[in-house]
C-alpha cells in the first residue's frame, strides 16, 4: 500500500492553492452499465457515442510504450470535468443526440438569470426580477438533482463532489454562452485514482458491467460480449488497454474469422495519463 500511496495511485488529498483539495473518497465501480440496466443495446443507443469509430484494422499500430503517463495528480478544470464525465453522451458541445439524449444547452441557458433577463427584454416582455429568479432558481435545482439522481436515462452522478460542481458548473455556462461566464472559470485538484474513477464512471461504465463472467470466449463482434471492467487488468496490458480507448484495437468478426474494428467507439480525446490513471483505479479499486 505503501508503494502505491507513494506511486500517486491511491487518492488522498492534493495540497496545492486552487480550488483546494478533494476529500472524497474514491469507491469501486459497481453493477450493470447503463446499456446494461437500460436493456439497450449499443447499436439502439447514442449513449457513448461522443467518441468516434475506431478506424479500420489495417490502420491501427501495434501497442506502444510511451513515457510520461504516470501522474500523480492533475489540475483540471470545468471543461475537463466535461470531457471526462458527459461528453460521452452529450458531446463537446452540449449538442447531445436528440431525441434520445436531449442538449443541455437550453436548460442551463434557462437556469441563468442574466441570460433569462436579457432574453425576456429581447422578447419585448417585462423583466420582473422576482420572477425571472424564481423561475431561474427552480431550473437550478432541477439541474442539480438531475446530476444527483439521474433522469429518465441518464445515469446518476452522484459520484461528483460539490467541489467539482463547483468547477463543473461554470463551464456549463460557458459552453452555453451565458455572458460573462468566462470569468468565472476554475480549476480543481484531482489525484490520479479519482480521475480515473471519474473516467470509468461517466464514460466506461455506459456500456461495461462492473463485473461479469470473464472467462468467456475471445470477444468478437458477432457474439455480442462486451468484457465486463473487472476483468481488464488481468486481461490486458497497459498498453494494450490504451491502445484501445485511444485508438482502437481490431477484434475478430466472429471465432477465427476476419479482424474488424469492432463495436468500441475510440476516445481520442482523454490523454494517455488519463486512461493510466482508469487503468490503476481498476487495478486497485476492483469492480463490484
Ligand atoms: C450515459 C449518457 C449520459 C451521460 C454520461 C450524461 N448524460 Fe445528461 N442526459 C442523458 C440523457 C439520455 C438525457 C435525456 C433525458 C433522460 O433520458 O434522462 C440527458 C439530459 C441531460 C440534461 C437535461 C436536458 C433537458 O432537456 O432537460 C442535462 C442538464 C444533463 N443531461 C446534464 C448532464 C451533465 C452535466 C453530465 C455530466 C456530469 C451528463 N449530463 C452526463 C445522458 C447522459
Ligand atoms: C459505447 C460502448 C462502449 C464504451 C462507452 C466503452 N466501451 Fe470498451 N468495449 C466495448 C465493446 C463493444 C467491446 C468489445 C470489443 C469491441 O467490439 O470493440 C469493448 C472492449 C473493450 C476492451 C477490450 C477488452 C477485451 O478483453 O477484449 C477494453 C480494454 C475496453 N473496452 C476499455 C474501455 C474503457 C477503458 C472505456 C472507457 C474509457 C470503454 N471501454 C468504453 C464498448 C464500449
Amino acid at each position: 500500500m505503501l508503494l502505491l500511496v507513494a506511486l500517486g495511485l491511491v487518492a488522498r488529498p492534493a495540497t496545492s492553492g486552487d480550488q483546494g483539495p478533494t476529500a472524497v473518497e474514491v469507491t469501486p465501480v459497481e453493477g450493470p452499465s447503463t446499456l446494461h440496466h437500460l436493456g439497450l443495446t449499443i447499436e439502439g443507443s447514442s449513449m457513448g457515442w461522443g467518441g468516434q469509430w475506431s478506424p479500420p484494422p489495417s490502420l491501427v499500430p501495434p501497442p506502444q510504450g510511451s513515457d510520461n503517463t504516470a501522474r500523480r495528480a492533475f489540475v483540471l478544470n470545468g471543461a475537463d470535468l466535461y470531457r471526462i464525465s458527459c461528453r460521452a453522451c452529450h458531446k463537446p458541445d452540449g449538442s447531445g443526440s436528440p431525441p434520445e439524449i436531449n442538449a443541455l444547452i437550453g436548460p442551463v441557458q434557462a437556469a441563468s438569470f442574466q441570460w433569462m433577463t436579457e432574453r425576456m427584454k429581447a422578447m419585448g416582455r417585462p423583466a420582473d426580477a422576482a420572477f425571472i429568479r424564481q423561475l431561474t432558481e427552480g431550473t437550478e435545482a432541477d439541474l442539480r438533482k438531475r446530476l444527483k439522481v439521474g433522469g429518465h436515462n441518464m445515469p446518476s452522478f452522484d459520484h461528483l463532489s460539490e467541489a467539482e460542481i463547483t468547477v463543473l458548473r461554470p463551464y456549463l455556462d460557458e459552453m452555453a454562452g451565458v455572458p460573462g461566464a468566462e470569468h468565472r472559470q476554475r480549476v480543481i485538484t484531482e489525484p490520479s485514482a479519482r480521475v480515473g474513477e471519474l473516467i470509468v464512471k461517466g464514460t466506461c461504465h455506459i456500456c461495461h458491467d462492473a463485473t461479469g463472467p470473464s472467462n468467456t470466449p475471445t470477444t468478437t463482434v458477432m457474439n455480442d460480449v462486451i468484457p465486463p471492467l473487472a476483468s481488464m487488468p488481468h486481461q490486458k496490458t497497459f498498453y494494450q488497454f490504451v491502445q484501445k480507448v485511444r485508438e482502437g484495437a481490431p477484434i475478430p468478426l466472429s471465432a477465427g474469422g476476419v479482424l474488424s474494428r469492432g463495436r468500441m467507439p475510440v476516445f481520442n480525446y482523454l490523454n494517455a495519463s488519463e486512461i493510466a490513471s482508469a487503468y490503476s483505479y481498476l487495478s486497485i479499486y476492483p469492480p463490484k
